[in-house]
């Protein structure tokens, strides 16, 4: 692996992925079900693998205080240059640390956040479990963990879509994907990402899809209306069956305030 994984990727990402209509969707749908789930500002909040800062940007706007976790400096001085445009009140409310999620309480001096957020991160990892345990010690008791992740349950969708038949009867028992951005991405599933929060002292709040007509869509940036197709997305990832077809779910886990016991059969009360 290279220093910098994130160095060849960053552009495509920046100003590829996220300046489409789907990049709005998922920017626009993540925000307003995040808003359902965080304290009102200003709330100390940890954006883990948060890259250009697209998800906390918006926070920071609302007053609340942010740390960018990343071990990509090429996605951080992304960070730094989108910040350069904001009023000097946000720009001082975020702060961009270079280092690895796994070492996330280590980095931050064992600061416990009210709100911890991983959004597209998961799916580089081989293993989730080191990086949301990390996650999970960054939480303060009763904030709140929301973690973004690649649906095992929908691989085949894609391929499908684009007629490879072969690829797409293959993909119901596959673990991963090629990503969009080139690399192989690891999928998960809600129950398995919810048996981690629980390993972490967590219990899973609600999940909810990002996006699903305008992955199946080639929909263009210039004649469309983004808000209006934003709504829609909006109300398909909160409702069955939608959310289920979702190519990456959204999941919401919240610290108790005061920690369960263990049980002796291992759960907590
Ligand atoms: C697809 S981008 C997502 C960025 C941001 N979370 C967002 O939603 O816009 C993936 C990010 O994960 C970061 N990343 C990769 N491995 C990581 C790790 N071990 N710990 C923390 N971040 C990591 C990359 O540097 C990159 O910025």
């Amino acid at each position: 692996m290279p220093d910098d994984a994130w160095a060849a990727l960053a552009d495509a990402f920046v100003d590829g992925a996220y300046a489409t209509v789907k990049g709005r969707v998922r920017t626009y749908v993540l925000h307003q079900q995040l808003l359902r789930h965080l304290p009102t500002a200003p709330a100390a909040v940890l954006d883990v693998g948060g890259g250009a800062a697209h998800q906390s940007l918006p926070l920071a706007r609302l007053g609340h205080e942010i740390t960018v976790l990343d071990p990509s400096a090429a996605m951080l001085a992304r960070a730094r240059h989108r910040l350069g445009a904001e009023p000097e009140a946000v720009r001082r409310r975020v702060r961009l640390l270079e280092g690895p999620g796994e070492q996330a309480d280590v980095l931050t001096d064992a600061r416990q956040f009210d709100a911890v957020l991983c959004h597209g991160v998961l799916m580089y990892l081989p293993d989730p479990a080191p990086m949301v345990a990390a996650l999970c010690r960054c939480v303060a008791p009763g904030g709140s963990l929301s973690l973004m992740a690649l649906n095992r349950r929908t691989l085949a969708v894609r391929p499908a879509l684009e007629r490879r038949w072969s690829d797409a009867l293959t993909a119901f028992d596959a673990g991963s994907e090629p990503g969009v951005l080139g690399a192989e991405t690891r999928a998960d599933t809600v129950e398995g990402l919810s048996g981690l929060l629980r390993d972490g002292g967590l219990e899973a709040e609600a999940w909810y899809g990002v996006w699903l007509f305008a992955d199946w869509m080639d929909i263009p940036l210039d004649t469309t209306d983004v808000g209006a197709v934003s709504e829609v997305e909006l109300r398909a990832a909160s409702c069955d069956p939608y959310r289920q077809l979702s190519r990456v779910f959204h999941l919401v886990g919240r610290k108790p305030v005061r920690p369960g016991r263990p049980r002796p059969d291992g759960a907590r009360s």
